[in-house]
């Protein structure tokens, strides 16, 4: 199979690079990471990608005037390193049209809630104080708007009463590392059609599971 070139944009950890650099080294994605671009220096993501010799480049936003400025220099890189499919791993940053034209249905996006519930930042405590007995994570194609494109797979986390917002955030986290590879590699396999805002994929094995309760049912 032909691998396809990714490039990744990151701000800060990485751990979800991390997972694709993994899935990659252990052949369960057919992809190449031709580089990873960072709007922030000197983060954690630049050291793992460093790490593992893939190309590193920082695109520091506080040097650009304009949010499409800065996206023009971001495509100059994704061409120069012949990217096929954007990954935004952390990337916090609102795309704008330059990019989004450049590329389109081809950024990715994981967000850590289950779309279209708390779109934007600080998404663990707005789950928390909503009072979700579930939460977790979605991979979405990114459009204009914020956390609003197609939907490609969510993975679902219970939430517990004595959750903190970093005890979700870890379980969340844990099943993006997962959701995210497998997105990748059903868009590398072709098997993605995207039909307005529905992604339907082709060949997908049957559900395990055909409904989850949080707390779990007793007699019914
Ligand atoms: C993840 O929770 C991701 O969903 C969100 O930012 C976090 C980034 O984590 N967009 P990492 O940098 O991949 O560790």
């Amino acid at each position: 199979m032909t691998k396809i070139n990714l490039g990744v944009l990151v701000s800060g950890s990485g751990t979800n690079l991390q997972s694709i650099i993994d899935s990659i080294e252990a052949d369960k994605l057919d992809a190449t990471i031709r580089v990873v671009i960072s709007n922030v220096p000197g983060v954690r993501s630049l050291e793992r990608a460093k790490k593992h010799n893939i190309p590193a480049v920082v695109i520091n936003h506080e040097k650009y005037a304009a949010r499409e400025e800065f996206d023009r220099e971001v495509v100059a890189v994704l061409k120069t390193h012949r990217v096929d499919l954007v990954i935004m791993a952390g990337f916090m940053r609102i795309l704008t049209s330059p990019l989004l034209k450049a590329f389109p249905l081809k950024i990715m996006n994981i967000h850590p809630a289950l779309l279209p519930s708390f779109q934007g930042l600080h998404v663990q405590e707005k789950a928390l104080n909503y009072g979700v007995k579930f939460s977790g994570c979605t991979v979405h194609f990114v459009d204009e708007g914020v956390d609003t494109g197609p939907i490609i797979i969510q993975a679902v986390v219970p939430v517990y009463d004595d959750d903190t917002a970093q005890m979700l955030q870890q379980r969340i986290l844990k099943e993006e590392h997962r959701i995210y590879p497998q997105a990748i590699q059903l868009y590398a396999e072709g098997r993605l059609e995207v039909t307005g805002r529905k992604v339907h994929i082709k060949d997908t094995p049957p559900m395990k599971t055909s409904s989850l309760h949080n707390p779990p049912l007793e007699k019914f």
